[in-house]
Protein backbone atom coordinates (compact mmCIF):
# COMPACT_ATOMS: atom_id res chain seq x y z
CA UNK A 1 0.00 0.00 0.00
CA UNK A 2 1.63 3.21 -0.70
CA UNK A 3 2.81 5.37 2.43
CA UNK A 4 0.69 7.85 4.12
CA UNK A 5 2.10 11.37 3.18
CA UNK A 6 3.23 12.04 6.99
CA UNK A 7 5.62 9.08 6.80
CA UNK A 8 6.89 10.48 3.20
CA UNK A 9 8.12 13.49 4.69
CA UNK A 10 10.30 11.68 7.52
CA UNK A 11 12.24 9.46 4.80
CA UNK A 12 14.34 10.62 2.02
CA UNK A 13 15.32 8.34 -0.75
CA UNK A 14 19.01 9.72 -0.57
CA UNK A 15 19.35 7.88 3.03
CA UNK A 16 17.57 4.78 1.67
CA UNK A 17 20.44 4.10 -0.95
CA UNK A 18 23.17 5.20 1.66
CA UNK A 19 21.40 2.64 3.96
CA UNK A 20 21.47 -0.40 1.62
CA UNK A 21 25.14 1.02 0.08
CA UNK A 22 26.95 0.65 3.60
CA UNK A 23 25.13 -3.43 3.48
CA UNK A 24 21.66 -2.11 5.57
CA UNK A 25 18.59 -3.57 6.05
CA UNK A 26 15.91 -1.84 4.83
CA UNK A 27 12.08 -2.62 6.67
CA UNK A 28 9.63 -2.94 4.92
CA UNK A 29 8.10 0.84 5.21
CA UNK A 30 11.20 1.79 4.06
CA UNK A 31 10.76 -0.28 0.74
CA UNK A 32 7.48 0.50 0.09
CA UNK A 33 8.41 4.46 0.73
CA UNK A 34 10.71 3.85 -2.37
CA UNK A 35 8.84 1.68 -4.59
CA UNK A 36 5.35 3.44 -3.90
CA UNK A 37 7.63 6.75 -4.69
CA UNK A 38 9.02 5.47 -7.63
CA UNK A 39 5.81 4.46 -9.53
CA UNK A 40 4.20 7.52 -8.74
CA UNK A 41 6.66 9.80 -10.14
CA UNK A 42 7.88 11.23 -7.27
CA UNK A 43 11.42 9.40 -6.90
CA UNK A 44 13.51 10.12 -10.37
CA UNK A 45 15.00 7.19 -12.53
CA UNK A 46 18.38 8.17 -10.91
CA UNK A 47 17.77 7.55 -7.43
CA UNK A 48 16.04 4.32 -8.00
CA UNK A 49 19.03 3.16 -10.33
CA UNK A 50 21.30 4.17 -7.39
CA UNK A 51 19.48 2.22 -5.23
CA UNK A 52 18.84 -0.94 -7.34
CA UNK A 53 22.75 -0.67 -8.00
CA UNK A 54 23.16 -1.06 -3.92
CA UNK A 55 20.48 -3.89 -4.01
CA UNK A 56 22.50 -5.90 -6.97
CA UNK A 57 26.19 -5.23 -5.32
CA UNK A 58 24.90 -5.50 -1.44
CA UNK A 59 22.06 -8.13 -1.99
CA UNK A 60 18.89 -8.34 0.24
CA UNK A 61 17.85 -11.12 2.95
CA UNK A 62 14.66 -12.64 2.68
CA UNK A 63 12.53 -10.23 4.76
CA UNK A 64 13.38 -7.67 2.45
CA UNK A 65 12.75 -9.72 -0.53
CA UNK A 66 9.31 -10.52 1.08
CA UNK A 67 8.73 -7.01 1.42
CA UNK A 68 9.83 -6.07 -1.88
CA UNK A 69 8.03 -8.42 -3.99
CA UNK A 70 4.50 -7.76 -1.83
CA UNK A 71 5.11 -4.08 -2.32
CA UNK A 72 5.61 -4.75 -5.66
CA UNK A 73 2.50 -6.93 -6.24
CA UNK A 74 0.04 -4.09 -4.30
CA UNK A 75 1.44 -1.46 -5.98
CA UNK A 76 -1.65 -2.06 -8.15
CA UNK A 77 -4.84 -4.45 -8.85
CA UNK A 78 -4.52 -8.27 -7.59
CA UNK A 79 -6.88 -9.94 -10.02
CA UNK A 80 -9.66 -12.08 -9.71
CA UNK A 81 -11.09 -14.57 -12.17
CA UNK A 82 -13.14 -16.45 -9.95
CA UNK A 83 -16.32 -15.45 -12.46
CA UNK A 84 -14.37 -17.08 -15.34
CA UNK A 85 -14.48 -20.79 -14.74
CA UNK A 86 -11.93 -23.32 -14.28
CA UNK A 87 -8.30 -23.11 -12.67
CA UNK A 88 -5.78 -20.36 -14.01
CA UNK A 89 -2.70 -21.33 -14.82
CA UNK A 90 0.89 -19.33 -16.33
CA UNK A 91 4.29 -19.51 -16.99
CA UNK A 92 7.44 -17.61 -16.60
CA UNK A 93 10.53 -18.19 -17.57
CA UNK A 94 13.66 -15.83 -16.19
CA UNK A 95 14.77 -15.18 -19.78
CA UNK A 96 17.27 -16.55 -22.36
CA UNK A 97 18.10 -16.73 -25.98
CA UNK A 98 15.57 -17.68 -28.76
CA UNK A 99 13.34 -18.80 -25.68
CA UNK A 100 9.84 -17.91 -27.24
CA UNK A 101 7.70 -20.99 -25.56
CA UNK A 102 5.14 -18.57 -24.25
CA UNK A 103 3.96 -17.87 -27.46
CA UNK A 104 3.47 -21.66 -28.17
CA UNK A 105 2.37 -22.67 -24.71
CA UNK A 106 -0.23 -20.24 -23.99
CA UNK A 107 -2.58 -21.94 -26.90
CA UNK A 108 -1.83 -25.22 -26.10
CA UNK A 109 -3.08 -25.07 -22.32
CA UNK A 110 -5.92 -22.75 -23.26
CA UNK A 111 -6.86 -25.28 -26.14
CA UNK A 112 -6.74 -28.03 -23.59
CA UNK A 113 -8.94 -25.94 -21.35
CA UNK A 114 -7.62 -23.91 -18.40
CA UNK A 115 -7.19 -20.04 -18.84
CA UNK A 116 -3.96 -18.32 -19.20
CA UNK A 117 -4.16 -15.04 -18.13
CA UNK A 118 -0.57 -13.88 -18.49
CA UNK A 119 1.01 -11.01 -18.10
CA UNK A 120 4.46 -10.73 -19.27
CA UNK A 121 7.40 -8.14 -19.97
CA UNK A 122 9.86 -6.85 -22.44
CA UNK A 123 13.56 -7.78 -23.44
CA UNK A 124 15.49 -7.74 -20.48
CA UNK A 125 19.41 -7.19 -21.28
CA UNK A 126 20.73 -9.70 -23.80
CA UNK A 127 17.44 -11.94 -23.39
CA UNK A 128 13.97 -11.62 -25.67
CA UNK A 129 10.56 -10.86 -23.66
CA UNK A 130 7.53 -11.87 -24.63
CA UNK A 131 5.75 -9.10 -25.62
CA UNK A 132 8.53 -7.33 -27.80
CA UNK A 133 7.89 -10.67 -29.95
CA UNK A 134 4.08 -10.55 -29.98
CA UNK A 135 4.38 -6.91 -31.04
CA UNK A 136 5.92 -8.17 -34.29
CA UNK A 137 2.43 -9.27 -35.70
CA UNK A 138 1.16 -6.15 -37.06
CA UNK A 139 -1.59 -4.75 -35.01
CA UNK A 140 -0.95 -6.96 -31.90
CA UNK A 141 -2.36 -4.68 -28.71
CA UNK A 142 -0.57 -5.85 -25.56
CA UNK A 143 -1.71 -2.68 -23.12
CA UNK A 144 -5.41 -3.82 -23.15
CA UNK A 145 -7.03 -2.34 -19.88
CA UNK A 146 -8.14 -4.44 -17.70
CA UNK A 147 -11.77 -4.67 -18.75
CA UNK A 148 -10.35 -5.89 -22.73
CA UNK A 149 -7.64 -8.35 -20.80
CA UNK A 150 -10.93 -9.62 -18.88
CA UNK A 151 -13.16 -10.05 -22.24
CA UNK A 152 -10.14 -11.87 -23.73
CA UNK A 153 -9.95 -14.37 -21.05
CA UNK A 154 -13.54 -15.09 -21.16
CA UNK A 155 -13.38 -15.30 -25.23
CA UNK A 156 -10.28 -17.35 -25.72
CA UNK A 157 -8.69 -18.75 -22.05
CA UNK A 158 -6.05 -16.85 -22.83
CA UNK A 159 -4.68 -13.47 -23.22
CA UNK A 160 -1.42 -11.88 -22.81
CA UNK A 161 -0.50 -8.44 -22.38
CA UNK A 162 2.36 -6.40 -20.04
CA UNK A 163 2.24 -5.05 -16.70
CA UNK A 164 -0.04 -1.59 -17.43
CA UNK A 165 -1.03 0.90 -14.47
CA UNK A 166 -3.16 -0.63 -12.93
CA UNK A 167 -1.75 -4.33 -12.82
CA UNK A 168 2.06 -4.58 -11.45
CA UNK A 169 2.92 -0.72 -12.28
CA UNK A 170 5.81 -1.00 -9.98
CA UNK A 171 7.51 -3.79 -12.06
CA UNK A 172 6.51 -2.07 -15.42
CA UNK A 173 8.86 0.78 -14.46
CA UNK A 174 11.83 -0.59 -12.45
CA UNK A 175 11.71 -3.84 -15.49
CA UNK A 176 12.55 -0.89 -17.69
CA UNK A 177 14.75 0.83 -15.36
CA UNK A 178 17.23 -2.12 -14.53
CA UNK A 179 16.89 -3.33 -18.53
CA UNK A 180 19.38 -0.40 -18.95
CA UNK A 181 21.27 0.13 -15.46
CA UNK A 182 22.91 -3.51 -15.66
CA UNK A 183 20.88 -4.30 -12.57
CA UNK A 184 19.04 -7.73 -13.76
CA UNK A 185 21.09 -10.60 -12.53
CA UNK A 186 19.79 -10.71 -9.14
CA UNK A 187 18.16 -13.36 -7.23
CA UNK A 188 16.34 -10.90 -5.17
CA UNK A 189 15.26 -8.41 -7.91
CA UNK A 190 14.51 -11.05 -10.89
CA UNK A 191 12.13 -12.97 -8.00
CA UNK A 192 10.27 -9.94 -6.84
CA UNK A 193 9.86 -8.75 -10.50
CA UNK A 194 8.64 -12.05 -11.76
CA UNK A 195 6.92 -13.44 -8.52
CA UNK A 196 5.12 -9.57 -8.25
CA UNK A 197 3.31 -9.97 -11.60
CA UNK A 198 2.55 -12.68 -11.58
CA UNK A 199 0.47 -13.54 -8.20
CA UNK A 200 -1.36 -9.98 -9.54
CA UNK A 201 -2.60 -12.46 -12.52
CA UNK A 202 -5.14 -14.04 -10.07
CA UNK A 203 -3.97 -17.52 -10.97
CA UNK A 204 -3.96 -21.40 -8.67
CA UNK A 205 -0.72 -22.42 -10.54
CA UNK A 206 2.40 -21.31 -12.10
CA UNK A 207 5.44 -22.99 -13.43
CA UNK A 208 8.88 -21.21 -13.47
CA UNK A 209 11.56 -21.93 -16.34
CA UNK A 210 14.60 -20.77 -14.74
CA UNK A 211 17.45 -20.95 -17.33
CA UNK A 212 20.99 -21.93 -16.75
CA UNK A 213 23.84 -21.47 -18.91
CA UNK A 214 25.77 -19.32 -20.19
CA UNK A 215 22.94 -17.29 -21.90
CA UNK A 216 21.03 -17.30 -18.78
CA UNK A 217 21.08 -14.07 -16.01
CA UNK A 218 21.99 -17.11 -13.00
CA UNK A 219 24.90 -19.32 -14.99
CA UNK A 220 25.51 -21.66 -12.51
CA UNK A 221 23.31 -24.36 -11.88
CA UNK A 222 23.38 -23.72 -8.05
CA UNK A 223 22.84 -20.15 -8.64
CA UNK A 224 19.46 -20.98 -10.68
CA UNK A 225 18.57 -23.56 -7.99
CA UNK A 226 18.87 -20.54 -5.36
CA UNK A 227 16.41 -18.30 -7.89
CA UNK A 228 13.96 -21.46 -8.11
CA UNK A 229 14.02 -22.17 -4.71
CA UNK A 230 13.20 -18.38 -3.34
CA UNK A 231 10.47 -18.24 -6.13
CA UNK A 232 8.41 -21.36 -5.10
CA UNK A 233 8.87 -20.38 -1.33
CA UNK A 234 7.34 -16.90 -2.66
CA UNK A 235 4.64 -18.70 -4.29
CA UNK A 236 3.86 -21.12 -2.25
CA UNK A 237 3.46 -18.78 0.47
CA UNK A 238 0.71 -16.99 -1.02
CA UNK A 239 -1.08 -19.93 -1.59
CA UNK A 240 -0.52 -20.84 -5.09
CA UNK A 241 0.68 -24.12 -6.60
CA UNK A 242 4.00 -23.45 -8.23
CA UNK A 243 6.83 -25.77 -9.63
CA UNK A 244 10.10 -24.53 -10.93
CA UNK A 245 12.13 -26.30 -13.89
CA UNK A 246 15.57 -25.37 -13.95
CA UNK A 247 16.51 -25.82 -18.15
CA UNK A 248 19.13 -25.45 -20.36
CA UNK A 249 20.12 -22.13 -21.79
CA UNK A 250 24.09 -23.04 -22.87
CA UNK A 251 22.69 -22.69 -26.48
CA UNK A 252 19.71 -20.96 -28.12
CA UNK A 253 16.06 -22.47 -27.65
CA UNK A 254 15.30 -23.61 -31.45
CA UNK A 255 17.02 -22.39 -34.47
CA UNK A 256 15.73 -18.28 -34.07
CA UNK A 257 16.32 -15.82 -31.96
CA UNK A 258 14.51 -12.35 -32.77
CA UNK A 259 11.11 -11.04 -32.85
CA UNK A 260 9.66 -11.66 -35.76
CA UNK A 261 11.50 -15.25 -36.89
CA UNK A 262 10.27 -16.18 -33.36
CA UNK A 263 6.38 -15.49 -33.90
CA UNK A 264 7.22 -17.64 -37.43
CA UNK A 265 9.07 -20.46 -35.40
CA UNK A 266 6.58 -20.65 -32.62
CA UNK A 267 3.70 -20.87 -35.43
CA UNK A 268 5.97 -24.07 -36.84
CA UNK A 269 5.51 -25.61 -33.65
CA UNK A 270 2.20 -25.10 -33.28
CA UNK A 271 1.88 -26.70 -36.71
CA UNK A 272 3.55 -30.04 -35.65
CA UNK A 273 7.21 -28.63 -37.06
CA UNK A 274 10.04 -26.53 -35.64
CA UNK A 275 13.21 -27.57 -33.59
CA UNK A 276 13.08 -30.82 -31.35
CA UNK A 277 14.15 -28.90 -28.73
CA UNK A 278 11.74 -26.06 -28.70
CA UNK A 279 8.59 -28.57 -29.26
CA UNK A 280 10.06 -30.52 -26.43
CA UNK A 281 10.32 -27.59 -23.91
CA UNK A 282 6.96 -26.12 -24.55
CA UNK A 283 5.30 -29.76 -24.29
CA UNK A 284 7.13 -30.35 -21.37
CA UNK A 285 5.95 -26.79 -20.00
CA UNK A 286 2.46 -27.18 -21.02
CA UNK A 287 2.35 -30.47 -19.58
CA UNK A 288 3.10 -29.07 -16.02
CA UNK A 289 0.82 -26.47 -16.46
CA UNK A 290 -2.20 -29.39 -17.59
CA UNK A 291 -1.40 -30.92 -14.22
CA UNK A 292 -1.05 -27.96 -11.83
CA UNK A 293 -4.15 -26.87 -13.11
CA UNK A 294 -5.90 -30.44 -12.18
CA UNK A 295 -6.61 -30.41 -15.89
CA UNK A 296 -4.63 -33.76 -15.92
CA UNK A 297 -3.87 -36.42 -12.99
CA UNK A 298 0.20 -36.64 -13.92
CA UNK A 299 2.42 -34.75 -15.60
CA UNK A 300 2.61 -37.52 -18.44
CA UNK A 301 -1.58 -37.28 -19.52
CA UNK A 302 -0.50 -33.75 -19.45
CA UNK A 303 2.42 -34.45 -22.16
CA UNK A 304 0.16 -36.36 -24.28
CA UNK A 305 -2.66 -33.82 -23.87
CA UNK A 306 -0.03 -30.93 -25.47
CA UNK A 307 0.46 -33.24 -27.96
CA UNK A 308 -2.72 -34.05 -28.71
CA UNK A 309 -3.87 -30.39 -29.10
CA UNK A 310 -0.96 -29.62 -31.19
CA UNK A 311 -1.69 -32.77 -33.75
CA UNK A 312 -5.30 -31.44 -33.87
CA UNK A 313 -4.12 -28.17 -34.72
CA UNK A 314 -6.35 -26.61 -32.10
CA UNK A 315 -3.67 -25.28 -30.49
CA UNK A 316 -2.89 -23.09 -33.60
CA UNK A 317 -6.07 -22.17 -34.17
CA UNK A 318 -6.46 -21.14 -30.49
CA UNK A 319 -3.28 -18.91 -31.62
CA UNK A 320 -5.44 -17.25 -34.29
CA UNK A 321 -8.07 -16.79 -32.12
CA UNK A 322 -5.78 -14.67 -29.44
CA UNK A 323 -4.22 -12.64 -32.10
CA UNK A 324 -7.64 -11.72 -33.83
CA UNK A 325 -8.58 -10.36 -29.86
CA UNK A 326 -5.84 -8.92 -29.56
CA UNK A 327 -6.37 -6.92 -32.65
CA UNK A 328 -3.60 -8.55 -34.73
CA UNK A 329 -3.32 -10.05 -38.03
CA UNK A 330 -4.07 -13.41 -37.44
CA UNK A 331 -2.94 -14.16 -41.26
CA UNK A 332 1.06 -14.08 -40.25
CA UNK A 333 -0.08 -17.74 -39.20
CA UNK A 334 -0.37 -18.64 -42.89
CA UNK A 335 1.22 -16.34 -44.34
CA UNK A 336 5.04 -15.66 -42.63
CA UNK A 337 5.83 -12.48 -45.19
CA UNK A 338 3.42 -10.54 -43.31
CA UNK A 339 5.72 -10.31 -40.29
CA UNK A 340 8.58 -7.48 -40.43
CA UNK A 341 11.40 -8.46 -42.94
CA UNK A 342 14.72 -7.56 -42.68
CA UNK A 343 15.95 -6.13 -45.66
CA UNK A 344 19.65 -7.84 -46.39
CA UNK A 345 21.27 -10.94 -44.85
CA UNK A 346 25.17 -12.60 -43.76
CA UNK A 347 26.51 -15.59 -43.09
CA UNK A 348 28.82 -16.29 -40.13
CA UNK A 349 30.77 -19.43 -41.62
CA UNK A 350 33.53 -21.87 -39.38
CA UNK A 351 36.96 -21.33 -40.24
CA UNK A 352 37.88 -24.76 -39.29
CA UNK A 353 36.22 -28.19 -39.28
CA UNK A 354 34.97 -30.05 -35.87
CA UNK A 355 32.51 -29.83 -33.42
CA UNK A 356 30.36 -27.42 -32.06
CA UNK A 357 30.67 -25.79 -28.69
CA UNK A 358 29.02 -22.52 -27.73
CA UNK A 359 31.61 -20.42 -25.33
CA UNK A 360 29.10 -17.80 -24.98
CA UNK A 361 25.61 -17.89 -25.53
CA UNK A 362 24.96 -14.30 -23.79
CA UNK A 363 26.80 -13.09 -26.66
CA UNK A 364 25.00 -14.28 -29.02
CA UNK A 365 21.81 -12.17 -27.72
CA UNK A 366 23.94 -9.56 -26.99
CA UNK A 367 24.79 -9.39 -30.90
CA UNK A 368 21.04 -9.50 -31.50
CA UNK A 369 20.10 -6.52 -29.38
CA UNK A 370 23.16 -4.44 -30.79
CA UNK A 371 21.60 -5.13 -34.78
CA UNK A 372 18.57 -3.35 -33.06
CA UNK A 373 17.17 -6.40 -31.48
CA UNK A 374 17.01 -4.74 -27.76
CA UNK A 375 16.94 -1.78 -26.27
CA UNK A 376 19.89 0.65 -24.78
CA UNK A 377 18.28 3.17 -23.16
CA UNK A 378 14.77 3.32 -22.19
CA UNK A 379 13.20 4.89 -24.95
CA UNK A 380 14.84 2.50 -27.84
CA UNK A 381 12.53 1.19 -29.92
CA UNK A 382 12.76 -2.52 -30.99
CA UNK A 383 13.52 -3.99 -34.66
CA UNK A 384 10.91 -6.35 -35.26
CA UNK A 385 12.53 -7.83 -38.43
CA UNK A 386 16.25 -8.03 -37.06
CA UNK A 387 17.35 -11.92 -36.12
CA UNK A 388 19.83 -14.43 -35.88
CA UNK A 389 19.03 -17.88 -37.56
CA UNK A 390 21.26 -20.73 -36.05
CA UNK A 391 22.34 -23.71 -37.90
CA UNK A 392 24.58 -25.67 -35.55
CA UNK A 393 23.83 -27.08 -32.27
CA UNK A 394 26.13 -27.88 -29.54
CA UNK A 395 27.85 -31.66 -30.74
CA UNK A 396 26.57 -30.92 -34.47
CA UNK A 397 29.77 -31.43 -36.88
CA UNK A 398 30.57 -28.21 -38.97
CA UNK A 399 33.04 -28.18 -42.02
CA UNK A 400 34.92 -25.19 -42.89
CA UNK A 401 33.24 -22.61 -44.32
CA UNK A 402 30.16 -24.28 -43.64
CA UNK A 403 27.42 -21.89 -42.10
CA UNK A 404 27.17 -21.37 -38.38
CA UNK A 405 24.45 -18.35 -38.06
CA UNK A 406 22.67 -16.39 -40.37
CA UNK A 407 22.28 -12.47 -39.46
CA UNK A 408 19.10 -10.83 -40.29
CA UNK A 409 19.72 -6.94 -40.54
CA UNK A 410 19.09 -3.51 -41.84
CA UNK A 411 21.81 -1.16 -41.14
CA UNK A 412 25.74 -1.79 -41.06
CA UNK A 413 25.75 0.20 -37.97
CA UNK A 414 26.60 -2.38 -35.55
CA UNK A 415 27.04 -5.17 -38.30
CA UNK A 416 31.07 -5.87 -37.85
CA UNK A 417 30.67 -5.84 -34.17
CA UNK A 418 27.47 -7.71 -33.78
CA UNK A 419 29.63 -10.55 -36.26
CA UNK A 420 32.58 -10.44 -34.05
CA UNK A 421 30.71 -10.47 -31.03
CA UNK A 422 28.81 -14.27 -32.58
CA UNK A 423 32.10 -15.51 -34.00
CA UNK A 424 33.15 -15.17 -30.20
CA UNK A 425 30.96 -17.14 -29.09
CA UNK A 426 31.85 -20.34 -31.10
CA UNK A 427 34.34 -22.75 -30.69
CA UNK A 428 34.92 -25.58 -33.01
CA UNK A 429 36.87 -28.42 -31.54
CA UNK A 430 38.43 -31.44 -32.93
CA UNK A 431 36.52 -33.90 -30.96
CA UNK A 432 32.65 -34.21 -30.41
CA UNK A 433 31.64 -33.11 -26.39
CA UNK A 434 31.20 -36.75 -24.73
CA UNK A 435 27.87 -35.52 -23.33
CA UNK A 436 24.98 -34.46 -24.10
CA UNK A 437 23.01 -31.95 -21.51
CA UNK A 438 19.63 -32.80 -20.83
CA UNK A 439 16.93 -30.17 -21.56
CA UNK A 440 15.42 -30.16 -18.22
CA UNK A 441 18.29 -30.44 -15.72
CA UNK A 442 15.96 -30.03 -12.28
CA UNK A 443 12.50 -30.39 -10.78
CA UNK A 444 12.57 -27.90 -7.67
CA UNK A 445 9.23 -28.08 -5.92
CA UNK A 446 7.23 -30.88 -7.51
N1 LIG B 1 11.71 -11.91 -16.06
C1 LIG B 1 11.09 -10.96 -15.32
O1 LIG B 1 9.89 -10.77 -15.42
N2 LIG B 1 11.82 -10.25 -14.47
C2 LIG B 1 13.15 -10.41 -14.31
O2 LIG B 1 13.74 -9.74 -13.51
C3 LIG B 1 13.80 -11.40 -15.10
C4 LIG B 1 13.05 -12.13 -15.98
Amino acid sequence: MLPSPALSTRMRAVDLIRKKRDSGELSREEIDFLVAGYTRGEIPDYQMAAWLMAVWIRGMNRTELAALTEVMLHSGQVLNHSDIPGKKVDKHSTGGVGDKTSLILAPIVAAGGLTVPMISGRGLGHTGGTLDKLEAIPGFNVNLSLAEFRHVLRECGMGLIGQTAEIAPADKKIYALRDVTSTVENVGLICASIMSKKLAEGIDALVLDVKTGSGAFMKKEEDSVRLAEVMVETGKRMGKKVVALITDMDQPLGRMAGHANEVWESVEVLKGRGPADLRELSLELSAWMFFLGERTKSVEEGRRLAETVVATGKGLEKLRHGIRLQRGDERVVDEPQRLPQARFHTDVVSSTAGYVRIANCEQLGTALAMLGGGREKKEDKIDHAVGLEFHKRIGDRVEKNEKLVTIHYHSDAKLAEAKSLIVGSYVVSERAPLEKQPLVRRIIGA
